[in-house]
């Protein structure tokens, strides 16, 4: 809220560069190459392209749908049309929260990253380093404070002065950098192995593991089943296309994904590295990677510029998802709820951060506490979309929201029968499937 009247973004390109900022992030460039170098390249790739259609899209409309139609944040755009579905939005607040103070840890690694390619290179032992690096007791933890600063900062600047101003620069800045990295990677002699890996899907690896690891990823890789899409499409006009806008940043996200594959995985075949390397794949391997090119160091800067402005964008949107619940529903100010939230998320970074180095051996459920916030993030998501799907199929109803969509009829509606058909049935569905086989419940 601003001078008592909603914020509005400022153009319908302001939406799409802050709702593709949030999507576009860590889970693209760090989290996205590794998980198809571990699941079998091709056939993860093909797999997660076909939930981002079926899936991913018809999610995206329904929470902007959602959102646009009460212009409330998650909690309180799920009680204005039901009071008992308001508990939903909170799975998203509690998940908004939760994440950013694990994404936020990771940030303040690449901020270091950044920092200590500027000033001369990562050490020759990237492993070491590493290890060294994310289990030390302060500095993760002083980088992390800087990241979770210039989070907060943007945030506290606003909708249309913050947010949008922040990402219309960031993101198309982000897609020049990542397309001059993919073109020097797959022009490196020997890529070729690794863009045949990437490229040709091997049916034979395909699991219910490798489906499980890409509805995960489907998730928190277009920033769903959480309130943040709810929470910016509240700042949409009216007469805004939903539906558009709705394959416009799933295609986005996922460009960026693909690109992300090209930028990493050819250069790690080029180079005789393991594409299976894990999460480690972008803090260990790829400062070697650059250490064997020409002009690696410069590769090396313009990549953890681009992997800061992804993760920053996203970040803003984790953090909008929580203050724009105080606003809305306990009527703070923007600033007391940036500073007090921020601060939160902040301190519960810290354990989180030392459970990689001096508090290793405290477990929850068998994880230490950073794999355990992750863990509850990779359940609270598909819960959350599973619940939108049912929220909107039978509570809200099908014929409110495409009303919605439409703006009363005004706007056309291209996809609705699919969209129907996907919401009521098919996603929901397919999710619930797939999140028992998560849990374990149910295994095949
Ligand atoms: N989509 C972001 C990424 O890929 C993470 C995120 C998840 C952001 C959920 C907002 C909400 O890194």
């Amino acid at each position: 809220m601003e001078n008592g009247k909603r914020a509005q973004w400022g153009s319908n390109f302001g939406f799409i560069m802050a709702a593709a900022g949030s999507a576009v992030g860590l889970g693209n460039l760090w989290k996205f190459p590794y998980l198809a170098g571990k699941n079998g390249g091709g056939v993860f790739v093909l797999v997660y392209l076909l939930i981002v259609l079926f899936i991913g899209f018809t999610i995206m409309l329904g929470e902007m749908a959602i959102g646009r139609s009460t212009q409330l944040s998650s909690y309180n755009a799920y009680q204005r049309i039901s009071k008992k579905w308001a508990f939903v939005g909170g799975i998203g607040v509690i998940a908004g929260f939760v994440i950013l103070s694990f994404y936020s840890v990771v940030g303040g690694w690449v901020l270091n990253y950044l920092y200590q390619t500027v000033i001369g290179g990562i050490p020759a032992d990237t492993a070491a380093y590493f290890g060294s690096f994310i289990s030390d007791p302060v500095a993760p933890i002083f980088w992390n404070m800087l990241f979770m600063a210039a989070t907060a900062l943007i945030v506290f600047k606003g909708i249309g002065g913050g947010i949008e101003k922040a990402c219309k620069f960031m993101m198309p800045a982000l897609f020049v950098i990542l397309i001059i990295i993919s073109i020097r990677a797959i022009t490196l002699p020997g890529a070729a192995a690794g863009i045949a890996f990437y490229l040709t899907p091997d049916i034979s690896k395909l699991t219910a593991g490798t489906v499980v690891a890409a509805l995960g990823q489907v998730f928190f890789s277009l920033s769903l089943g959480m309130g943040c899409i709810i929470t910016y499409g509240s700042y949409l006009g009216k007469e805004e296309t939903l539906e558009k806008n709705s394959i416009i940043v799933p295609v986005l996200d996922t460009v960026v994904a693909l690109l992300a594959g090209f930028a990493i995985l050819p250069a790690v075949f080029a180079f005789g590295f393991e594409p299976g390397a894990g999460p480690g794949l972008m803090f260990i391997t790829l400062p070697q990677v650059f250490d064997k090119m020409p002009f690696g160091w410069v590769f090396g800067i313009l990549f953890f510029i681009l992997v800061l402005f992804a993760a920053l964008t996203s970040s803003i949107s984790l953090l909008e998802v929580t203050v724009a619940y105080m606003q809305d529903h306990h009527k703070w100010g923007r600033t007391k709820a940036v500073v007090i939230l921020s601060s939160f998320m902040f301190l519960i970074g810290i354990p989180a951060s030392l459970s990689m180095g001096i508090w290793s051996g405290i477990m929850i459920f068998g994880y230490n506490i950073f794999d355990f916030l992750v863990f509850i993030s990779d359940i609270l998501l598909p819960l959350g979309g599973i619940l939108m799907c049912i929220f909107i199929g039978y509570v809200w109803g099908i014929d409110k929201a495409v009303a919605e969509i439409t703006n009363g009829g005004k706007i056309p509606f291209k996809l609705k029968a699919f969209w129907t058909i996907m919401i009521k049935y098919v996603a929901p569905i397919a999710v619930i499937i797939v999140f028992l086989n998560a849990l374990g419940i149910l295994k095949f």
